[in-house]
């Protein structure tokens, strides 16, 4: 029997979790779910026997890949893959795969529900204001942009993006205003959400030079990655722009420095909550089960990343 791990220091829904272990029972697997763990060692433990897994953000190292003698394919089930080590699972032969779109909404809604927190000013019931025809700049235009402009146009907003990798003519399909440069995106707009990957040229990307072009008042919104920010000239901005605000889903390493001395005007999830619905589990939990499946039975390839 085919073994599978699903480990998920933050597990999948209890609905997506009966339908995920429904999807490997029908196909004669045997599949066991490993949640909550506490460190790396556990992790590692536990990936012995696997020859298919599951993840979500758990850091796939080249430890894990190493421990894991049996293991052929990893889905992170999600869109972002910088937790697993490309390199280490491409050196043991390991195929690794995303699952491209499946948790875009879930992101998206709650990048729109962080603008509407950080403009009513926390829910603290004082007078805040409206997303309501201001400009939305969408920095990177994939999936999870693409649907943050649609439900922004239902709040009336202005949209505009800018992605390089994404034809004009796609976007402006959408109404959705193309700028040439990053730094007009983010010098004309009242919202910036970060929607680009982590990766060799992005992380720390955001820095002073950049963010010292917002428009007083402005939000910077991400439910991308930390990884992207440089903290340090993001604590500098805060002291120099008294009115920038951020509010991010992926809490910055030194939080409580933020936290302490600009409550306001930041906001950071307890843990990354953008995937965290049971449709965006379902939606992922069960496209990396079918993949891994389709990958076993018939050298199916489809999302494979390294
Ligand atoms: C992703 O890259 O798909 C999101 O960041 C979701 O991550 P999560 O599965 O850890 O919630």
């Amino acid at each position: 029997m085919t073994k599978v791990l699903v480990a998920t220091e933050k597990p999948f829904a209890a609905t997506a979790v009966k339908q995920i272990k429904g999807i490997f029972e029908d196909a004669g697997y045997d599949c066991t779910f490993f949640e909550k763990y506490s460190g790396q060692d556990e992790f590692i433990a536990a990936v012995k026997d696997a020859e298919a897994m599951i993840v979500r953000s758990d850091n796939v190292n080249p430890e894990v890949l190493n421990a894991a003698t049996n293991l052929k394919i990893v889905v992170r089930a999600g869109a972002g893959f910088d937790n697993v080590n490309l390199e280490a699972a491409t050196k043991n032969n390991v195929v690794v795969m995303n699952t491209p779109g499946q948790n875009s909404n879930a992101v998206a809604e709650l990048a729109l529900g962080m603008m509407v927190y950080q403009a009513r000013n926390h829910f603290n019931g004082t007078s805040g204001t409206e997303l309501c025809c201001k400009k939305l700049g969408i920095h990177a235009y994939g999936n999870v942009g693409k649907l943050v402009a649609k439900i922004a146009k239902g709040f009336g907003m202005e949209v505009f993006a800018f992605d390089p990798f994404v034809a004009k003519e796609k976007i402006e399909a959408d109404e959705v205003t193309v700028l040439d440069t990053v730094e007009e995106l983010y010098s004309i707009c009242d919202y910036v959400s970060l929607h680009i990957p982590s990766n060799e040229h992005t992380i720390m990307s955001i820095n002073y030079d950049l963010l010292s072009k917002m428009k007083p008042g402005a939000v910077l919104v991400n439910t991308a990655r930390k990884e992207v920010i440089n903290e340090d000239d993001m604590l500098k901005i805060f002291e120099d722009f008294s009115t920038f605000k951020y509010v991010s889903d992926i809490a910055p390493t030194n939080k409580d420095i933020f936290l302490d001395k600009y409550p306001n005007r930041c906001f950071f999830s307890p843990k990354k909550m953008g995937a965290q619905t049971a449709e965006a589990n379902i939606n992922a939990g069960k496209a990396a089960a079918h993949q891994i499946i389709n990958f076993l039975e018939k050298g199916d390839s489809t999302f494979k990343v390294n």
